[in-house]
């Protein structure tokens, strides 16, 4: 029997399946009947939903002068935090609940979904051309990688949690008055407190959430304007096909790709001692479900009264019962029913609480509704769900004619339908923290192996977080090479329009360089390939590009000419107006060369100071003489997407300078890809290199603070991390950087790390005495242990060259 009435009328409603097939003489008209059926289902179908509207900007109408806003939670770790961690969270979360008032609810709910396999994967592996290109056999292997990685079983489990607050009011606007500073009330204290990020969902946000739930649809988003033209409502939008209920305890919904059974179960009896570890052993059970855990404050007198209330009714019930053991002639306390005492110790306790320790109470419900596709399954899973609770001592009950009040309870709608509810202070509302263990699931992310808590992958997007640098920590062999390399090929596979460049002192790229066709540019003085630190970019939005450009030249000129005393006054003069001439002069006249160290030479030559002569001289050996690699046109490709500066063979004497031209091209190819609107990902290996000098770390820091507003992603790399957090502008990079990779370290460099970014042992632990490829990585709020090993016998051609060396090949 289908029917779908708020009302409950149990008049039977016209069975499509079980409607003989007509035999109509016009088809038409059979059709146009079977259309009005199907329309006349829908409507009583849509009655199964108890909300009148959802608005654009996602308030959601319940009626009954009830208005309801979700907010959706990112989780924090709480299951990986050591014990003193955990308790100080429950106390700051019971706190949270002394924002709310009386006649305000909340609802704190857990959607545990499936991913298929096969849709992670389809987020993570890289489309196989029909036709090989020159990457074929690296794109191959990358995906066979990631399928070993993400490993066989066929679901990943992912919970979902959202806050959804409810006020009365007269109207909208009236609730809406109360609702946007509580909203942002929330947000502050659920930041504050537990540095969980709640973010307000919006009406089509909603409405994606509920049609998975009441559709079984995937689709994002929601028209508004063209439910404006057509006239439909979000109701329509969500309401199943049809709906059913085959059994007093089980409602079915005819969703879009086939039935949905659903059971409600409701959490009767409490067990006296609450474990904080009911939500985590639910969504332990591999399944869909939905926790919903509805929250409403009791007035502070009210609360008194109540527990006032109950310890008279209790005393009553003493008095008479040992009245009865008098007369059958037994101890009137020692055989007093245990209940009757725990009770009673129980509602002192509560006295206690409510008098000294500032704590409210609450009326909540908990419900668990458990989704399947069949009878079967669904019995199945219930079963499995029930039992999970039993281990945490607590009895999930079926509720018999009541599972459309449940299932609307279940739904983040904001309002409780059931008549279950069970009185709990502050403290144990807390007990039910919905909090488990983080995970990075971005949705243009990239693939950086998997949660080492959860199992599940790690996707994640650089580009979504606030500045998007990186650093990549660990001691020699734990794996930095192999995991930055990892992250390259899939810039270089994944993003087709990304450029990447990298500077290597140590040749460990080079094999991933040539393998995917980079432009090797061998940087020293003697090198055959040129790069010109006169190069410049004109069309920048930095302002003037000639007085910005002789202002680097300068400081790079100070380096190679003025040693560790720097120039003089009179010299940096006459420095900077042949440096400008140089520029007008070369603007003036497009034929001209870009002007190099060479003309700079012979521009200090014209000049009539005999400070002028001295300059030139020592300038000489650079631009004619030994070193004068770096004092002609450039010679190589610097406009390839995939650029590799290898710095090896720098010697002691240019490699400051050196590094600085290598920054200065960067610098220039960051800024024209910018204006193409193209992204550039740095990664500097032996990176604490850059700090042996003053002037290349003030070089490289310049970089690294412009690079969010030009599309860099820079990601430094050492294994130096003591020399590192040395420096105080490192260690404010360091604290300041919105990715963090963290394979081995070294237990002093782990305790001081630990110490400058806040990390609990357990954190600890992931990237101390591990092998190469695990580690604990941080993006943006979010921190978490990830095992990026990866293991291929025989290894194929990508995993060989991750961990080749050029020594190796040689
Ligand atoms: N994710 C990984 N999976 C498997 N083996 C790895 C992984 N990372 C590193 N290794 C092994 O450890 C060796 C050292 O890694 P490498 O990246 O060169 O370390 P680092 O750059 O930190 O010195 C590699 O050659 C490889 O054999
Ligand atoms: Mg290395």
């Amino acid at each position: 029997m289908f029917l779908g009435n708020k009302s409950k009328s149990k008049k039977p409603a016209t069975n499509p399946a079980g409607t003989p097939a007509a035999t109509p003489k016009s088809s038409k008209a059979a059709a146009k009947k079977k259309a009005k059926a199907r329309a006349a289902e829908a409507k009583k179908a849509q009655s199964v939903l108890w909300y009148d509207a959802i608005t654009e900007s996602g308030v959601c109408v319940l009626g009954g002068g009830k208005y309801s806003v979700m907010l959706r939670l990112s989780d924090i770790n709480y299951q990986l935090a050591t014990d003193d961690r955990q308790r100080e969270l429950l106390e700051r979360y019971a706190r949270f609940f002394n924002l709310f008032s009386m006649g305000q609810q909340l609802q704190v709910t857990i959607v545990n979904r499936r991913l298929e396999r096969d849709t992670l994967l389809g987020k993570v592996l890289f489309p196989e051309p029909l036709h090989g290109d020159a990457v074929s056999v690296y794109r191959s292997d990358h995906n066979k990688l990631v399928r070993s990685m993400i490993g066989e079983s066929r679901y990943s489990i992912v919970a979902e949690k959202y806050l959804t607050l409810t006020v009365s009011g007269e109207s909208l606007d009236e609730a809406l008055a109360v609702l946007n500073p509580l909203v942002e009330q929330v947000t502050n204290q659920m930041w504050t407190l537990l540095e969980c990020r709640a973010h307000r969902v919006d009406g089509p946000g909603r409405i994606e959430l509920l049609r998975e739930l009441t559709r079984g649809c995937y689709a994002a988003g929601f028209d508004y304007a063209g439910m404006a033209r057509s006239g439909a409502t979000t109701r329509d939008e969500l309401a199943p096909q049809a709906v059913e209920f085959p059994t007093r305890s089980e409602l079915v919904l005819a969703g879009d790709e086939g039935d949905i059974w659903c059971q409600t179960l409701v959490l009767r009896d409490y067990p006296s001692w609450m474990s904080d570890q009911l939500f985590r052993r639910l969504s332990e059970v591999q399944t869909d479900l939905v926790i919903s855990f509805h929250i409403s404050p009791i007035d502070r007198s009210e609360s008194r009264d109540l527990v006032m209330r109950r310890k008279a009714e209790l005393d009553m019930e003493r008095t008479d019962r040992r009245r009865k053991l008098v007369k059958a002639n037994m101890d009137p306390e020692e055989d007093l029913p245990e209940s009757l005492k725990r009770s009673l110790a129980e509602v002192k306790d509560l006295m206690h609480d409510l008098d000294d320790n500032d704590q409210r109470l609450y009326t909540t419900t908990l419900v668990v509704m458990v989704q399947a596709s069949s009878a079967e399954e669904l019995k199945d899973r219930v079963t499995k769900v029930r039992q999970a609770a039993k281990t945490e001592s607590c009895d999930l009950a079926v509720m018999k004619f009541f599972q459309e009040q449940g299932f609307n309870t279940a739904l983040p709608l904001g309002e409780s339908f059931l008549p279950v509810h069970r009185t709990l202070t502050s403290a144990a509302v807390a007990v039910m923290v919905p909090f488990t263990s983080q995970e990075i699931l971005d949705d243009q992310g990239l693939f950086y192996g998997t949660n080492a808590a959860t199992g599940n992958p790690i996707i994640a997007d650089r580009r979504r977080t606030r500045n998007g640098n990186a650093f990549v920590l660990g001691t020699s062999g734990s794996g930095k090479s192999h995991f930055s390399k990892w992250e390259i090929a899939e810039v270089l596979i994944g993003r087709p329009n990304d450029e990447v460049i990298i500077i290597d002192p140590e040749h460990e790229y080079r094999p991933l360089a040539d393998a995917f066709d980079a432009t090797v540019v061998d940087v020293h003085a003697g090198s055959s390939q040129v790069i010109n630190p006169f190069d410049i970019v004109l069309n920048t939005r930095e302002g003037d590009p000639v007085r910005l450009k002789a202002e680097s030249l300068l400081s790079m000129l100070r380096v190679l000419l003025g040693g560790g005393r720097g120039l003089s006054a009179a010299q940096e003069s006459i420095l900077d107006r042949s440096i400008t001439t140089l520029y007008h002069r070369y603007l003036d006249d497009q034929n001209q060369p870009v002007p190099t160290l060479r003309s700079l030479h012979g521009e200090l030559l014209l000049q009539a100071e005999p400070e002028a002569a001295a300059i030139a001289t020592a300038l000489e050996m650079y631009a004619t003489g030994t070193f004068s690699g770096f004092a002609q046109q450039t010679n190589v490709d610097v406009s390839n997407r995939f650029i590799y500066y290898d710095i090896a063979k720098l010697g002691d004497h240019m490699k400051t300078f050196g590094m600085m031209v290598v920054l200065d091209q960067v610098w220039n190819r960051v800024m024209s890809n910018f204006g193409r609107g193209i992204r550039t990902w740095l990664y500097v290996d032996e990176f604490h290199l850059m700090f042996t000098n003053p002037h290349a770390l003030a070089t490289f820091l310049s970089i690294y603070k412009r690079a969010r507003k030009y599309g860099l992603l820079p990601t430094g790399i050492t294994q130096n991390v003591e020399e590192l957090l040395a420096v105080p502008e490192a260690r404010l990079m360091l604290s300041n950087c919105d990715c963090l990779f963290l394979l081995g370290q070294k237990k002093t460099d782990a305790d001081e790390l630990a110490v400058l970014l806040g990390l609990s042992d357990d954190q600890i632990r992931a990237f101390t005495s591990v092998e190469a490829g695990y580690g604990l990585l941080s993006f943006g709020a979010t921190t978490l242990p990830f095992n990026a090993r990866k293991e291929q016998s025989p290894r194929g051609p990508l995993l060989t060259l991750l961990d080749t060396t050029f020594d190796d090949r040689s």
